[in-house]
């Protein structure tokens, strides 16, 4: 588990956002594997900068997201369609028909066909992470099995009140989404986990301190992957070793 330390957030979302860039020129029919939430905005940023000051094609892309509210509507600006068609998509120019997520209200299907579907098209090649503060990766709250596929989760307190941020009141938080499983997740070919800032500190030094996976920890799952790049701020790096 190779772990990258950057000075700043920006440079390292761009060192990240360079990644997918690369990938998707050298193989422009890619599967990426998407992530949402604060952490991720620069990165998309970077990224749909990058693209259209240096067009690569984008049309023969698929992009599966890890994970969407249960119960909300994809027009919902609290969606996680919302969030990627926003400040991914819509600036880059990837149509709908070109993304997937695990759920959305208006169309509902059994959660575990998205795991078949990812298969369908060759796998994911290259899965973009963030992680939360409790460990977990996706919406695969502590004490997930590692063998779990995608499928309708609880959230857990800690999510519910990390998440209330992006709502009014926390009440209107979601208690339940539909996420990748942790066995979907290490499936992708290579893995881009980031975390930066304060908030993310304790749980990238614990990782970084485990030998053997732990379920309570989700994350720790990565350290069996063969080709994961954690990418850090300095405020989480300047703890590592
Ligand atoms: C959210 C998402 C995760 C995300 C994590 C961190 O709840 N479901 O996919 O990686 O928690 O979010 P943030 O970047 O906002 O801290």
């Amino acid at each position: 588990m190779k772990i990258s330390v950057f000075e700043t957030k920006e440079a390292a979302s761009k060192y990240a956002s360079d990644i997918f860039y690369e990938q998707i020129k050298k193989q422009p029919n890619s599967v990426l594997g998407l992530a949402t939430g604060g952490t991720m905005s620069t990165f998309y940023e970077k990224l749909s900068g990058s693209i259209n000051e240096n067009p690569i094609d984008v049309k023969k892309l698929n992009t599966f997201n890890l994970d969407e509210y249960y119960e909300i509507t994809s027009e919902n600006p609290q969606s996680y369609h919302a969030y990627m068609k926003t400040l991914f998509f819509d600036k880059v120019g990837i149509d709908s028909a070109q993304t997937h997520f695990p759920y959305q209200k208006e169309h509902q299907e059994d959660p575990s066909l998205y795991d078949q579907q990812i298969d369908a098209l060759g796998g994911i090649d290259i899965q973009l992470l963030g992680i939360g503060r409790n460990g977990h990766i996706g919406f695969n709250e502590p004490n997930t099995p590692f063998n779990s596929i995608t499928r309708v989760v609880d959230l857990s307190e800690t999510t519910i009140q990390d998440n209330a941020r992006f709502f009014e009141d926390i009440n209107e938080v979601p208690k339940q989404a539909v996420s990748m499983g942790i066995s979907t997740i290490m499936k992708a070919k290579r893995i881009i986990l980031l975390a930066f800032g304060e908030a993310k500190k304790d749980i990238i030094i614990e990782l970084s301190k485990m030998t053997t996976p732990d379920e309570n920890i989700p994350a720790s799952i990565l350290l069996t992957h063969p080709n994961v790049e954690i990418i850090v701020d300095k405020t989480i790096g300047e703890y590592l070793n």
